[in-house]
């Protein structure tokens, strides 16, 4: 559920009317509720409420400070994956305590500054790294915390690009290292063998591949007799887009929580998707329509892939619709932006009412990988980001000007 709702045909943001945002704020832009944050924040809390996890939300969906804040404020951690995010989680007063880190190429620098700060946990995924990590924490006098990060063959059914848990991908150690790792800890002497890691891919919509997972770290935990103070099960929980029938949180806690019960552990989830997707939307205008040599109608728009880049990187599904509704005819268009890409597109063939140029389009399901994923490819500053809290719309982020596009350049004075 979300609070993005038409109501006689206009399209609401919570009460605020997207006519009025647009009369407001030039496009593109990005547009969150903080209603839609919060709620998908406490289904998942309410839905685990019997093991009491500690939920990480996965910055890399939205690393918006706003965003962020709203949720650590609810009582979020947060999952992050460079110094970048550490950074970041650190401004806006996210305890270290519930940090937990995770990425296969976590540099010197980053493990130091983490290690700092005393986050919860490093979720190391590889045998270099945790040397790596012992290092640091020797020079640095302290006990490293860590996880491993488990890579338990389990196949998600989801994109192949955020696939992650099956042998062949870079993440995580396989079950068997893993247990070679605890059974030889004392290797690591500058390192506390914390806990586990798994997370086996994004936007999964069945409950059985979390259930498999869980159940193969479980046995790597009995087999090899090994005691841990944290199961970290990653994220991945998946949203609806199109039609899909995703699993509810509820579902989801039904189907791990049965498999979890006497144990001593406790739990983290990482979800960034289910807690940031459908939570907000980017909105365009509608420069031309065109119709092309064969007869087919482009929708161009003055947002392109830099802005959004799910539907030409994993032909990802975006639903799409004008912000006021007519009673029309309807057509097919293929929506696209103006970058030089013939990739750059928003949707190919999308039944909708007739466009007209100079309307405006609300792009559903962009509140996760959208602006986190966003570039300045072809010199196109990034979008701003709303937010409607109540009654009012906040910028969280302005939009970049031409000067952002040159910050850091240098000519020298040889050319
Ligand atoms: N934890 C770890 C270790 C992860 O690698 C990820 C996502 C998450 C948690 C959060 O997963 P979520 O709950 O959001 O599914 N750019 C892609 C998604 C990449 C996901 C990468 N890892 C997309 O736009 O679909």
């Amino acid at each position: 559920m979300h609070h993005f709702k038409f109501r006689d045909g206009t399209l609401y943001c919570e009460d605020v009317s997207l006519p009025d945002i647009v009369k407001e704020f030039p496009t593109p832009f990005y547009l969150y509720s903080h209603r839609t944050l919060l709620d998908h924040f406490y289904r998942i809390r309410d839905a685990f409420q019997e093991i009491d996890p500690l939920i990480c939300f996965s910055m890399k969906a939205n690393s918006n400070l706003s965003v962020c804040k709203t949720l650590v404020n609810a009582g979020s951690g947060l999952d992050i994956v460079s110094g970048g995010e550490l950074y970041k989680a650190l401004k806006i007063g996210c305890p270290p305590s519930k940090i937990v880190y995770a990425s296969v190429g976590k540099t010197e620098e980053e493990i130091k500054s983490a290690m700092r700060s005393e986050i919860l946990l490093f979720n190391v995924e590889s045998v270099p790294e945790l040397i790596m990590i012992d290092s640091v924490a020797k020079r640095l006098r302290k006990k490293a915390k860590v996880a491993v990060r488990v890579n338990p063959d389990v196949k998600a059914d989801t994109h192949d690009y955020i696939t992650t848990g099956t042998k062949e991908k870079k993440f995580g150690i396989d079950l068997k290292q893993a247990e070679d790792i605890f059974d030889n800890a004392n290797k690591y002497s500058n390192v506390e063998l914390k806990g586990l890691h798994v997370h086996i891919g994004s936007q999964i919509t069945e409950a059985q591949a979390f259930v498999g997972a869980t159940k193969k770290v479980l046995d790597l935990l009995d087999k090899g007799n090994i005691e841990i103070e944290w199961l970290d099960l990653g994220g991945g929980f998946g949203i609806v887009y199109n039609e899909e029938k995703a699993t509810t949180a509820q579902e989801f806690a039904d189907s791990i929580i049965p498999l979890l019960k006497g144990r001593s552990f406790k739990v983290i989830l990482e979800p960034g998707r289910f807690i940031a997707g459908n939570s907000g939307m980017l909105v365009t205008k509608v420069l031309y329509v065109k119709t092309g040599t064969t007869g087919k109608k482009f929708a161009i728009v003055d947002a392109g892939m830099n802005d959004l880049i799910r539907p030409s990187l994993y032909s990802a599904y975006h639903d799409i619709k004008p912000i006021v509704a007519r009673r029309t005819e309807t057509e097919k268009y293929d929506v696209v932006g103006p970058i030089c890409e013939s990739g750059d597109y928003l949707a190919l063939g999308r039944e909708m009412q007739e466009l007209i140029a100079g309307e405006y389009l609300a792009v559903f399901g962009a509140g996760a990988y959208g602006f986190s994923m966003a570039s300045n490819y072809n010199s196109r500053p990034r979008p701003a980001e709303l937010m409607v809290i109540g009654e009012e719309i906040k910028v969280v982020r302005e939009a970049e000007k031409y000067r952002d596009l040159i910050r850091g350049e240098k000519i020298p004075k040889e050319i």
